[in-house]
């Protein structure tokens, strides 16, 4: 039995506070999402429970209860608090996916700061960019990636504190301190009383202009994803979990963190590369019963064939799903096919926090479509000209949902402005907060889409110029704005272009400086310039370079176009093009 139980009559009788039900919460508990996950579970009895299994690389294997939780992040809210750090001030996470980034999290959120986590394979300028943004106090990290910090330390008036929590660096400067998480066993700690709008995470998400925006979420969304993750990922009190997504970005928060966590389920973790046997053994071994992971890595799971899969014992899997990019309809029949079970496809985003369209269990899958609306979430296609919600079937239209789920981003750190464009119906000098309520509002995700008779939604793309490789969103601004830094560069354009695993991968359109050649030397330089400065994912794929780019006659260059001539789309009529 799953546990929704009936899809149509959770939508008819649904509130949000099912969640605190799901997570049996008294309104007299405190609100707080590293306490729910780690104090509250031992309170319940499980202090004894496995939370976390995991492995890195050589299968170097560590195991913490959900009381090795609960002390071990005590003692990272109070460093913190030694350290001066108030509540509400940005503690960066900067690691690979290690143990101590998951207890930190919480730790960070006991005391009331905010955990900004971001993904390790980002380089110095990736980094500066949001830690500058978020004003960052704080910074815990590794010996493996100090370096990227001090590398940009200077130029980050806010950083205060740089902590290396692993790999005791032999020469420590100024503003380094070095703590051992096991040395930092605190039995008591006083939690910060949140509210559901007070500050909790932090991740940055790309757009198509600017550089990367910060989604700050509150406490109250761990009512969103919790309750998501019992009924769309079913988890049940005696599964082992396992969410492939880093904590870096919002997945590896909502679900690889806050939603298995908050309901007492144990979870494993994976902080080794990619191989598809590598990821069957770990199944294998960890018995694991409940997959929640990506598209471009159900790709790659295909491409290495359904041989291999007969090689190891799957059959302690129950249920799988899938996030981040459209899931074709093949990967859905051949998962039931090799598995004998169905990935089945979510829809949400950084803003929203918690899934907004899903496939449910028990409910028919039609394979290559998202599902439908999670039960409390009114979600609507709005037509591309006028943004009045479409009736018709079939219609595409921009993906947009009603504001007052309990996940919802609160603010662009920084950016009311863009907050605001967000949302659209409502009155032109409505504050933020009012947003949430008002009935006539939508928030836009930025998505197309369209649903069919029987209420199902089907992706078709988005709706700016976000590169989006293998689940990653990847702003084109950001990437040129790195490129036209190298010194051989003049100007320069990025896109997305077609690829069979990752989706899109990242092609960028140059122009260069005089006195410099087209080479191969100069393409490896520009490629790793990138991946270094920025991260692997933003690398180029390919460089073409060219005479001049093309442009509006504002000046402004006309992705659009390379990007249609990439696809093999029509052109069209240019001038519909320099719209935006
Ligand atoms: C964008 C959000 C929150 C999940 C991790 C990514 C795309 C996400 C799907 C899906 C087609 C999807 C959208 C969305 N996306 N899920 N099931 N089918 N596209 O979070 O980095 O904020 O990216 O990922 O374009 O807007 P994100």
């Amino acid at each position: 039995m799953s546990n929704i139980g009936s899809y149509e009559k959770r939508r008819e009788n649904f509130s949000w506070d099912i969640a605190k039900e799901v997570l049996a919460w008294k309104e007299d508990e405190i609100l707080n999402i590293g306490a729910m996950c780690s104090d509250r579970i031992c309170a319940q009895g499980k202090g004894d429970k496995k939370a976390l299994i995991w492995q890195g690389f050589g299968g170097k294997q560590k195991t913490y209860t959900f009381n090795d939780l609960r002390v071990l992040s005590n003692g990272f809210a109070k460093f913190l608090q030694d350290l001066g750090v108030a509540p509400g001030e940005k503690v960066c996470l900067f690691m690979d996916k290690i143990p101590e980034l998951y207890v930190s999290f919480l730790g960070v959120l006991k005391m009331g700061a905010v955990a900004q986590p971001l993904f390790s394979a980002f380089g110095d300028e990736s980094l500066e960019v949001r830690l500058l943004s978020a004003d960052t106090k704080v910074i815990f990290t590794t010996r493996k990636h100090v370096k990227k910090v001090r590398k940009i330390q200077d130029r980050l008036p806010a950083l205060e504190k740089i902590v290396v929590v692993e790999g005791n660096p032999n020469k420590l400067r100024d503003e380094e301190i070095y703590m051992s998480m096991e040395d930092f066993r605190v039995e008591n700690f006083k939690v910060y009383e949140a509210g559901p709008d007070t500050p909790s995470v932090l991740h940055y998400t790309s757009g198509t202009t600017g550089q990367p925006k910060g989604a700050q979420h509150g406490h109250g969304s761990i009512w969103g994803q919790a309750l998501t993750t019992s009924w769309v990922l079913d988890l049940k009190d005696d599964d082992i979990y396992w969410c492939t997504a880093d904590p870096g970005w919002v997945t590896g928060t909502s679900y690889g963190i806050i939603g298995p966590w908050s309901l007492g389920v144990t979870q494993c973790v994976l902080d080794s590369g990619f191989t598809s046997a590598a990821w069957y053994k770990f199944i294998q071994e960890n018995k694991v019963t409940v997959w929640y992971s990506a598209p471009t890595a159900i790709r790659s799971l295909m491409r290495d064939g359904e041989e291999l899969v007969k090689q190891y014992d799957l059959s302690s899997l129950r249920h799988l799903a899938s996030v981040g990019e459209p899931l074709n309809a093949e990967a859905v029949i051949w998962s039931e096919k090799v598995y004998g079970l169905p990935f089945l496809d979510t829809f949400w985003q950084t803003e929203t926090g918690s899934m907004m369209i899903t496939n449910i269990p028990g409910v028919k899958i039609k394979p290559g479509s998202m599902g439908k609306p999670f039960p409390g979430i009114e979600a609507g296609i709005l037509d591309l000209q006028t943004n009045e919600p479409v009736t018709e079937p079939g219609t595409v239209g921009l993906i947009a949902f009603r504001p007052g789920w309990p996940s919802m981003f609160k603010e662009y750190v920084k950016k009311p402005d863009i907050y605001r464009s967000k949302f659209v119906g409502a009155a032109d000098d409505a504050m933020p907060a009012e947003l949430r309520v008002d009935e006539s509002i939508w928030y836009v995700s930025g998505d197309r889409a369209s649903f069919d008779k029987d209420g199902y939604y089907w992706f078709v793309g988005r709706d700016d110029d976000v590169i989006n490789t293998g689940g990653h969103l990847v702003g084109p601004f950001e990437i040129e704005s790195a490129l036209v830094e190298h010194e051989a560069i003049a100007e320069a354009a990025a896109i997305g272009k077609p690829d069979e695993v990752n989706m899109e991968v990242v092609k960028v359109f140059i122009t260069l400086n005089p006195s410099f050649e087209p080479s191969d030397d100069l393409e490896l330089n520009i490629m790793n310039f990138i991946r270094k400065r920025l991260s692997p994912l933003a690398m180029p794929q390919e460089i073409e370079y060219m005479e001049k780019l093309p442009k509006t006659r504002s000046g402004k260059i006309l992705r659009r176009y390379l990007k249609a001539l990439e696809w093999g789309h029509e052109v069209g009529d240019l001038s519909t093009l320099e719209d935006d």
